[in-house]
């Protein structure tokens, strides 16, 4: 059963002079397993959005079914959260406990699950993401790396084995072999849980390799959504709503201009290396 959006429309201070409609008229499905990314440029309302997706805000009209529970209605909104696990953009919210190890198992510990269950879970979660347990489990979070602390609230989000886990902008503020490890991770995760994946980021990159569906926010609204390859595809159409393009389908778009003759829809890396490798008749290792 899916995460269904239907007609949602939301309205910051509702009412006030200061009234601001950040979403209109939402609608989108998040299937079983699947890996959803969310773009768009900054203030579209990417992170108001998927705070719906775990009843954390409620939609002013409109909306948000998760497995079927209406998360407008107060006692089927708490079966409906549990399915989802929800990291923001900024960890540091996420994190008040002593210790990362206490931190993390404040999820499992409220789904009541038994104490050696929890540990196992929480080995399993930090192994997951890449936290050394001996070295981490007695840190207290406020001593993280930024790289670390959001490490530490996926993996208290991961020991809960959501069914949808959400992501805000998870590799924001990272180097590039830190944004591969994390993507790596997240679909380490995918297969370990099963889980399907929402996640909003600004890599277009990350998003074109990994997403089954591609959603392109637009001041408030959906502007276009579809698979990596009708939204990536675009170069253009990108570029005129601020959104970078992925490298490959720029580096294929510049190539064309200079008589390299690509074909279209070329937005992954290997996708380019396996056409320059054609042109040439011999192997690319781009
Ligand atoms: N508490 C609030 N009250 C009023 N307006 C708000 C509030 N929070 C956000 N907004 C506005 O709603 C719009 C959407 O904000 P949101 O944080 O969802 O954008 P975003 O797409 O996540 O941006 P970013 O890429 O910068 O994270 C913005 O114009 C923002 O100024
Ligand atoms: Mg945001």
């Amino acid at each position: 059963m899916p995460i269904v959006v239907e007609k949602l429309t939301y309205t910051y201070q509702a009412g006030s002079v200061n009234a601001f409609t950040a979403l209109k008229d939402v609608s989108f499905t998040v299937n079983d397993g699947e890996f959803v990314g969310i773009i768009g440029h900054t203030g579209c309302g990417k992170s108001t959005l998927i705070q719906q997706l775990n009843g954390l805000m409620l939609p002013s009209s409109g909306r948000v079914t998760v497995d079927g529970f209406d998360m407008n209605d107060k006692k089927q909104r708490a079966k409906g959260r549990a399915l989802v696990g929800m990291v923001f953009q900024y960890p540091d919210y996420q994190l008040f406990d002593e210790t990362v190890y206490k931190d993390i198992s404040f999820g499992p510990r409220n789904m009541k699950l038994p104490e050696e269950e929890i540990a196992r879970r929480i080995s399993e979660a930090m192994r997951l993401v890449g936290l050394d347990e001996k070295e981490f489990s007695d840190k207290s979070p406020f001593e993280l790396s930024g790289g670390e602390k959001r490490r530490t609230a996926l993996a208290g989000i991961v020991a809960m084995y959501p069914k949808y886990l959400v992501l805000d902008e998870p590799m924001a503020g990272l180097d590039p072999s830190g944004r591969k490890a994390v993507i790596e991770m997240i679909e380490g995760f995918r297969k370990t849980l099963g889980c399907a994946v929402v996640m909003v980021s600004h890599s277009m990159d990350d998003i074109a390799r990994s997403a089954d569906k591609v959603i392109v926010l637009r001041d408030g609204t959906i502007y276009k959504s579809g698979t990596p390859a009708e939204i990536f595809s675009e170069a253009e159409e990108l570029n005129e709503m601020g959104l970078e393009p992925p490298f490959a389908a720029r580096v294929a778009s510049r190539l064309r201009k200079q008589g390299v003759p690509l074909p279209g829809g070329i937005y992954t890396n290997e996708a380019l290396a396996d056409a320059l490798s054609g042109i040439k008749g011999g192997s690319a290792d781009a």
